[in-house]
């Protein structure tokens, strides 16, 4: 399977361009296939307002890199872009470069609504769809794509679920609505209807700091034991979270413009512990920010 971020026009071009040419990435998610997420000089604008200036980074596939840094720094910025779901707001553009295998996904010929469900973001605020029952959310983005079978439903459904951590307490009760659930429950319900669609990369904007302390570490584990499949992003202010849950961190600040850059990156427990720039330390020593 493709990909399938790239149209059908360019993909029916691509079919005459050889194999070795080719660059569209497989789309499954086995072990050894890809999920390298490398951002390029990104700078993202709204308006004439540079929020993020000159952002090169390379995120590790299957591991959970955690952004951090001080409010207004352009952490959820960063992370739209990466999904291209920043262009969605009216004056806000965004330059440089963000590949995922090699992928541009600002080239001409992506389609920014398949990168969204290769890309899948979970927000801040547990947000279901509020009219849907627990099982229509998850099933939601299949039924756009339009290709699973009604037979295969249930069952992508209940794979989603318990990828999710959440079938066990909602099996007997699929066509609740999905607001019923608790706040964890909630957010678990949104990243199985994340992961549905079968998606590469998952981002996520401070996904716990809407739920108590029980329902965070629960969402905790299950990042963990995602990001055996999955390439995350993780935006924390939480420095315990980002230390217990991530594999590399990002650390950034703002320039006297207020415009959000790279401090510098690089393995969780080398920047927690022995960071190269002093801004880092003070920073995750809680000195500011
Ligand atoms: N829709 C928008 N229109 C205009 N400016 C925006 C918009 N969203 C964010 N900004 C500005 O962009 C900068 C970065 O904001 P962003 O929300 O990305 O920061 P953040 O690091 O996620 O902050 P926080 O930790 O508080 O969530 C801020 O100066 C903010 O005011
Ligand atoms: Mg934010």
């Amino acid at each position: 399977m493709m990909l399938d971020m790239v149209s059908e026009k360019s993909k029916r071009a691509k079919a005459a361009v050889p194999a070795a040419q080719d660059h569209d990435a497989p789309e499954a998610n086995t072990a050894d296939q890809g999920g390298v997420l490398a951002l390029g000089g990104v700078e993202a604008f709204y308006g004439s307002f540079r929020a993020v200036n000159n952002v090169s980074l390379e995120v590790q596939p299957r591991a959970v890199t955690a952004l951090i840094g001080p409010s207004g720094c352009g952490k959820s910025t960063l992370l739209r872009t990466i999904n291209r779901m920043h262009e969605t707001i009216p004056g806000a553009t965004v330059k440089g470069s963000i590949t995922l295998d090699g992928i541009d996904l600002y080239d001409a010929d992506v389609d920014a609504v398949r990168v969204r469900r290769v890309i899948g973001m979970v927000f801040q605020k547990p947000n279901p769809f509020p009219t849907m029952s627990i099982y229509e959310n998850v099933a939601a983005g299949l039924r756009l794509l339009g290709r699973t079978p009604k037979s295969e439903m249930d069952g992508v459904v209940e794979s989603s679920l318990r990828r999710a951590a959440l079938w066990d307490e909602v099996k007997e009760k699929l066509k609740q609505p999905g607001t019923s659930l608790s706040g964890g429950q909630q957010q678990r319900l949104c990243i199985a209807r994340a992961i549905a669609v079968q998606p590469r990369v998952l981002l996520m904007d401070e996904p716990c700091s809407a739920l108590d302390p029980v329902a965070t570490l629960k969402i905790e584990e299950l990042i963990r034991e995602l990001a055996a499949d999955y390439t995350i992003v993780i935006v924390t202010h939480n420095m315990q979270q980002a230390s217990r849950v991530s594999d590399s961190t990002a650390f950034f600040s703002m320039d006297e413009n207020r415009a959000g850059y790279l401090v510098e990156a690089g393995p969780t427990p080398m920047i927690f512990t022995s960071p190269k720039e002093s801004l880092t330390e003070s920073y995750v020593a809680g000195r500011f920010g």
